[in-house]
């Protein structure tokens, strides 16, 4: 079996209750899959940071094998920064950080300065980041091992770019650097997820919409669990 990665993105989506009637559904869903999940696949969830208490009390009380991650964390440490979520606070519940998505870059201006000091708070948080990258030349920074590809055009439109370019990319952007885990994210569906993970260069998968109701979420998982 492959090693995998299905994370998913819920952005800024759901209330509690909502949250609750997830993991509610997904108790169900995953007790018929659970046999078909090997080790193999590890399976992030990444919801706002409000419910991550919330989340990871229902992962424990429904022993779902979904490990967290956040979909951001701040540029600095601990302290008087208003608003802002510390990589050290973030540790307490998550272990995974998703770091550069283009929403951020386009809505909340990061740049790679930006960028470049959360991947060194989630390094001595002792979190590992999940960097996105826009293209093969959106610049990468040092000693980045994950990596996640989200082209613009296929966030959230159904236009999922083709597996074979994806793979393309992997290559390309493997070339100029070591990246130990190559995921895609951009309109991932239980229909097409197969066709990803079975190009030798991809990872692994980061959908966003895909995850928002349990049934669709746990479909994906099925639908990869055999390769
Ligand atoms: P989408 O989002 O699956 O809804 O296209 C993917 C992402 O932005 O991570």
């Amino acid at each position: 079996m492959k090693k995998k990665y299905i994370i998913g993105n819920w952005k800024s989506h759901k209330t509690s209750v909502e949250v609750e009637k997830w993991f509610v559904e997904s108790s169900k869903l995953c007790e018929k899959e659970k046999r078909n999940i090997t080790n193999d696949t590890t399976i992030i969830l990444c919801p706002p940071f409000l419910y991550l208490s919330q989340v990871s009390i229902l992962c424990k009380k429904y022993a779902l094998p979904i490990k967290l991650g956040t979909q951001d964390i701040s540029p600095f440490g601990t302290g008087a920064y208003t608003g802002e979520i510390a990589a050290s606070q973030v540790r307490e519940f998550a272990e995974y950080v998703i770091i550069g998505h283009s929403e951020r870059r386009t809505y909340f201006g990061e740049d790679e300065t930006l960028l470049a000091q959360k991947i060194e708070q989630a390094r001595k948080a002792n979190l590992i980041p999940i960097y996105c990258i826009q293209d093969a030349t959106t610049p990468i920074p040092q000693d980045v091992p994950f990596v996640a590809y989200e082209p613009v055009s296929a966030i959230g439109t159904g236009n999922a770019q083709t597996p074979a370019t994806v793979n393309e990319v992997a290559q390309e952007v493997r070339k100029k650097r070591e990246i130990d885990t190559f995921i895609y994210g951009g309109s991932v569906t239980a229909d097409n997820i197969e066709s990803f993970l079975t190009f030798p260069e991809i990872d692994g998968v980061l959908p966003g919409s895909a995850s928002l109701t349990a049934t669709a979420f746990w479909e994906m998982i099925h639908n990869a669990s055999h390769i």
